[in-house]
């Protein structure tokens, strides 16, 4: 297949994006625009000048200018424009799915309801689902710079909303803050029924992967790259099927690793960990959406066309859909495949 039919099939793939955080996908010109209807001063001068802060040396100061756009969201409305906006954009990539981070932690500190945050999105995502025809699912992805009771007081105050979110996660600053922190936490999660994932190896050390599977019991890995250090935790994740949701894009901009072909892509394809790629905070890394992601991958790194088979399929079966919607993106992979006279 040459080059550029190439890049036109990994496009046509049907794609399911598992790590995107709602809060991250708020594009400059909205989050002023968010802010004037809500009277809010930003310390911004304009649009522009939060593009240019957007030069980030490692994930803390990325977290530092983000916290300050979350600041601007407070009502329903805001939340669902947030959510159809990331819809809109990728309703032009093959996005079939999303599972969606959100954090309600730094809302409901300035006062908002967790009824505004989590019926507002709902609102956007079942736009989503109308207007673009793309399904998608909740995750509420708790804070580490909060501390633990803060964390359960959080989850408590989701569980009158439980079916509207799928899952829980956890994100945010990493070095200092061990997943054996968070044991309690997790348990009151799984036993309310929540699906759990956390970021785990974005900054920190393969122990912190590996604690994420053995005490925290995670069904994915978000980022994972801090384990290629350790062969024996990347078996662990090959062995029990824990995929890893990477971030190319993202790791490069945040200085966690050199270039996206430095990053563990190959080294996990070939010890059969099941990966998938996925754009973190896209309004954050220069608007690059899913679409980006996959791309970027392809034309620094020129995976074959069976891998992009098999990322495809992975990020279809590490999704949290039901039976008949796997069934029916498994599906649709092979159907393009047809298409392009690629055996599968
Ligand atoms: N890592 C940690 N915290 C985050 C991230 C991330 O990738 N994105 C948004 N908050
Ligand atoms: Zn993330």
């Amino acid at each position: 297949m040459d080059t550029a039919t190439k890049l036109e099939f990994i496009q046509a793939l049907p794609k399911v994006e598992l790590h995107m955080h709602l809060e991250g996908s708020l594009e400059p010109e909205l989050l002023f625009e968010i802010a004037g209807r809500n009277g809010l001063k930003v310390p911004f001068a304009s649009p522009e000048e939060i593009r240019e802060k957007c030069n980030f040396t490692s994930l803390q100061s990325f977290l530092d200018l983000y916290y300050e756009g979350h600041k601007v969201l407070c009502t329903h409305a805001d939340f669902k424009d947030l959510a159809y906006a990331y819809f809109k954009r990728v309703s032009v990539t093959n996005l079939r799915h999303a599972e969606l981070f959100f954090e309600p932690q730094e809302h409901t500190v300035r006062g908002v309801k967790m009824e505004d945050i989590v019926m507002g999105l709902t609102e956007g995502c079942e736009l989503g689902l109308k207007e673009f025809g793309i399904t998608s699912e909740l995750i509420l992805c708790l804070l580490r710079h909060y501390d633990v009771a803060n964390m359960m007081d959080t989850l408590k105050a989701a569980l009158p909303f439980k079916q509207y979110i799928k899952g829980v996660g956890m994100c945010s600053t990493e070095i200092g803050y061990p997943p054996t922190l968070y044991t309690e936490v997790f348990q009151f999660a799984k036993d309310n029924g929540f699906r759990i994932t956390s970021h785990a190896g974005e900054e920190g050390p393969p122990d912190f992967v590996r604690q994420s599977v053995e005490i925290l019991g995670i069904e994915r890995c978000d980022h994972g790259i801090g384990m290629r250090s350790d062969p024996a935790v990347v078996k662990l994740l090959a062995d029990k099927k824990i995929g890893v949701t990477m971030c190319p894009i993202s790791n490069v901009l945040l200085k966690v690793t050199k270039s996206i072909p430095y990053s563990p892509i190959r080294q996990y394809l070939d010890a059969g960990v099941m990966i998938c790629f996925n754009s973190d905070d896209p309004s954050y890394f220069g608007s690059t959406y899913i679409d980006e992601n996959y791309e970027a991958v392809e034309k620094e790194m020129g995976l074959c066309v069976a891998e992009w088979v098999k990322i495809a399929r992975d990020a279809i079966t590490m999704s949290w859909v039901d039976d008949a919607e796997r069934a029916s993106l498994l599906a649709e992979v092979d159907a393009v495949c047809a298409k392009y006279g690629v055996a599968v």
